[in-house]
């Protein structure tokens, strides 16, 4: 039996396109593993539903990890108009699937580097280096949401915050209300994982980006706990800045920060805007690293437009594959594919048509291949 099993997730769109050069780099490489295939994705909640089949779900509790495209994702009226006739009207809802697979393994950090490599004309400065650490399972994204607003659940706020009575004029159901769900358990464990990364790699600082001055009490229990964890980690240095501001910071001078820790919604963002800097999203990749099983991903979407035409940048997925080698201990080949594709990048001579070429997903992953 192979060593690791990895489940293909490929979604849709140009997933498929660049989890192709994914394998075309893993089979060079002889990675000891098999890719059962598992359907995810737009496909699946147009004809059952559900973008994530529970067949899947137990395909992924037998694997050691997953590999995962992209998949499309629509607001939930725009997502049910796409349904299979025989499934209109049945109360079905869109949830995205990744954000169902981060909170149903309970892969609490979304690690997301962005590195500015060599000779890369889309490098917005060189010497970029942010390492985001995002919470993956909570926050905004939880899934608590309320439209219209139950009556009870209203009064029940009400009573014990008089805030609410703001919007005593306003009927319920015309009152969406999503909740930020912060828990010390959440808070601690990403706020950890930042620090120890940058104690193992290190990175000097550890920024927090929160807005205590506004959500007193979620963000403000982030920098509790922030402060707490940095007591833990003497040699490296707690900064904490506000979203807003942040945004700023990192046009401004983004050399100066390493590591960047952050609840679900800012680091959503965060991660967008940094990927940006360092050549857009075709460059950024992501971990859902649980501490038993995670997934491997690149930060961008599934680009329907593009979708079959190969012509996308396979980068941001070579990249997710090389974390995920990472994360499997097979650090060797993490840091040949690594060298592989900087290699790639500073030469130039091989790109994709967002770098300004005209190469194809396959020329780009063959090129990287032919490094190893
Ligand atoms: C990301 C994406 C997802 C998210 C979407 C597709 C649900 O934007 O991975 O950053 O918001 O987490
Ligand atoms: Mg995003």
């Amino acid at each position: 039996m192979p060593k690791y099993r990895i489940a293909w997730m490929p979604g849709d769109g140009i997933g498929v396109d660049v989890m192709d050069a994914a394998r075309l780099i893993l089979d060079e490489l002889n990675l000891d593993a098999e890719y059962p295939h598992s359907d995810i994705g737009w496909e699946f909640w147009c004809k059952e539903g559900n973008p994530l089949p529970t067949r899947t779900i137990d395909l992924l509790k037998t694997c050691t990890c997953g590999l995962f495209g992209a998949i499309t994702s629509k607001p939930k009226d725009e997502a049910a108009l796409e349904l299979a006739p025989e499934l209109q009207n049945k109360g079905l809802s869109y949830r995205s699937p990744i954000v169902g697979l981060r909170q149903l393994f309970d892969l609490y950090t979304n690690l997301r580097p962005c590195k500015a490599y060599k000779g890369n004309p889309l490098n917005y400065k060189d010497d970029i280096d942010l390492v985001i650490f995002r919470e993956n399972t909570e926050g905004l994204y939880s899934g608590v949401e309320f439209h219209p607003l139950p009556d009870e659940v209203r009064e029940l706020i009400t009573e014990h915050n008089p805030r609410m009575s703001r919007f005593d004029d306003v009927p319920s159901d015309e009152m969406a209300v999503s909740l930020r769900v912060i828990t010390n358990k959440g808070a601690r464990r990403i706020i950890r994982q930042a620090f120890a990364y940058a104690q193992n790699f290190n990175y000097p600082t550890v920024t927090l980006v929160e807005k205590p001055n506004v959500l007193r009490e979620t963000s403000g229990l982030m920098r509790h706990i922030a402060r707490e964890v940095s007591n833990e980690y003497p040699d490296i240095e707690l900064w904490e800045t506000n979203i807003d501001a942040q945004m700023m910071w990192l046009l401004k001078n983004p050399e100066d920060y390493g590591v960047i820790v952050t609840s679900n919604m800012f680091g959503d963002i965060v991660s967008d805007l940094s990927a940006q800097l360092v050549g857009g999203l075709g460059f950024a990749a992501s971990g859902n690293i649980g501490d038993e099983f995670a997934v491997f991903e690149p930060t961008h979407g599934s680009a329907p437009k593009y979708a079959g035409q190969y012509k996308v940048n396979p980068t941001a997925m070579l990249l997710a594959t090389k974390l995920m080698l990472d994360w499997l201990g097979e650090s060797e080949m993490a840091e040949r594919l690594e060298k592989a594709i900087a290699g790639v990048i500073a030469d130039g001579k091989i790109s994709t048509y967002d770098m300004g070429g005209s190469n194809t997903t396959l020329e780009m992953a063959e090129a990287v291949k032919e490094r190893l």
